[in-house]
């Protein structure tokens, strides 16, 4: 395949509608999304006005992606909060709508604390409400920043595990500005070295079955003009085989205590195909990702989903309808489907996890310790 680097001038990248923001219209405050459901066909917004909307939209996967979670949740118990509902009911549903990425319940609980600590200031409610609120604020604004570091830290990595020349990264899933209060993680890292002129193709996996790399990354690379190839999943082996794949960069829902990353379903295969072809496998991931209170990957729960998500093609118009219902069958009635949304790979497989604090490499319990020491990841 001839390689043709995609250049775009910096600046020139076209304006595009916030994965979330706060609005407060005279009816009162909401959370708008946009509704990554209906992406690449429409970009459409979806207006939360209460809790059990915003769970709604983390559970058909509307929002999603670990960092966007932290951050919807955070503003989903301001949102109770200022609309005068139970915040502890709403922390707890929120919490509670999706289990595997440890950001979601990161974010309602810094929220959820800001509004308890005001409280028993004697603040009142309002004010407790104004100090979650300004605590979702900071977690949006504090990802943009980490997000910012990790592209940096990851591209020297890049530089560094791969001198001489263009990068030709695989990745998986969806990490891009989507999920993010910045540009994301592990896409962020391609983006920068696009920008920079060092990313020769950005390999898309289409991660099935909901296509979050087919409908999401190739709609982002498309957007940021780099160079970008959308394959199969499972041609990632023969991709691997055919020496085309310098490095595999993914983001993560969950990191143990003892380094091992639950992520996408799919991550897992990717990196095992990384090991046996030596290829690095790196892991880019905010710190507010590591869950210190997980002690290994086994514990991690990996959330199943709705089998009718295999069973059913669920190509844009029906992944719209809602993840998985109402798609075009694809096996026989009745076919029972295996659905785990993600998997976990062992921290002897991960080259390093790239955090906004910098590398931690080898991937050890030491070294993911060391770090949650320096953030302020409790
Ligand atoms: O089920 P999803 O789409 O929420 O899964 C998202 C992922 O697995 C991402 O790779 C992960 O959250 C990292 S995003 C920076």
């Amino acid at each position: 395949m001839a390689d043709q680097y995609a250049q775009t001038p910096n600046g020139s990248e076209p304006p595009r509608l916030p994965s979330l923001r706060w609005e407060e219209p005279p009816e009162g405050p909401v959370v708008v999304l946009l509704d990554q459901t209906r992406l690449p066909a429409e970009e459409v917004e979806l207006v939360c006005t209460d809790v059990p909307a915003l769970v709604r939209a983390i559970q058909t996967l509307a929002v999603r992606g670990a960092p966007l979670l932290g951050i919807t949740g955070a503003y989903g118990v301001a949102l109770a909060a200022v609309r005068g509902y139970d915040v502890d009911e709403a922390a707890a549903l929120l919490a509670g709508a999706r289990p595997t990425a440890v950001n979601l319940a990161y974010g309602v609980r810094r929220a959820a604390g800001a509004y308890r600590v005001a409280l028993e200031k004697g603040e009142g409610r309002e004010r407790a409400a104004e100090a979650a609120l300004a605590e979702a604020r900071d977690l949006h604004r504090e990802d943009a920043e980490a997000s910012a570091l990790m592209a940096g830290h990851g591209l020297a990595l890049l530089d560094e595990l791969l001198p001489g020349g263009g990068h030709r990264i695989l990745t998986h899933c969806n990490t891009g500005a989507l999920v993010s209060g910045g540009e994301g993680t592990a896409f962020a890292v391609a983006l920068q070295a696009h920008r920079v002129g060092r990313l020769r193709r950005l390999w898309v996996d289409e991660t099935r079955p909901l296509l979050q790399g087919a409908r999401l990354t190739a709609y982002e690379a498309a957007r940021s003009g780099m160079a970008y190839t959308l394959l199969t999943d499972n041609a990632a082996g023969s991709l691997f085989a055919a020496g085309e794949v310098d490095a595999v960069l993914i983001g993560a829902d969950r990191i143990a205590a003892d380094g091992a990353v639950a992520n996408k379903v799919g991550s897992y295969p990717l990196a095992v195909l990384a090991k046996y072809h030596h290829v690095p496998f790196v892991v880019v991931a905010p710190t507010t990702t590591i869950d210190p209170h997980t002690p290994v990957g086994a514990s991690i729960e990996v959330e199943q989903r709705a089998g009718q998500e295999v069973t059913e093609l669920t190509a844009p118009p029906q992944v719209a309808k809602g993840a998985g219902v109402g798609g075009l069958p694809v096996a026989p009635l009745g076919t029972q489907a295996y659905n785990p949304a993600f998997d976990v790979t062992p921290p002897e497989l991960v080259t390093a996890i790239v955090t906004e604090l910098g590398v931690v490499s080898p991937v050890t319990g030491g070294g993911i310790a060391e770090l949650c020491a320096r953030s302020r990841r409790v």
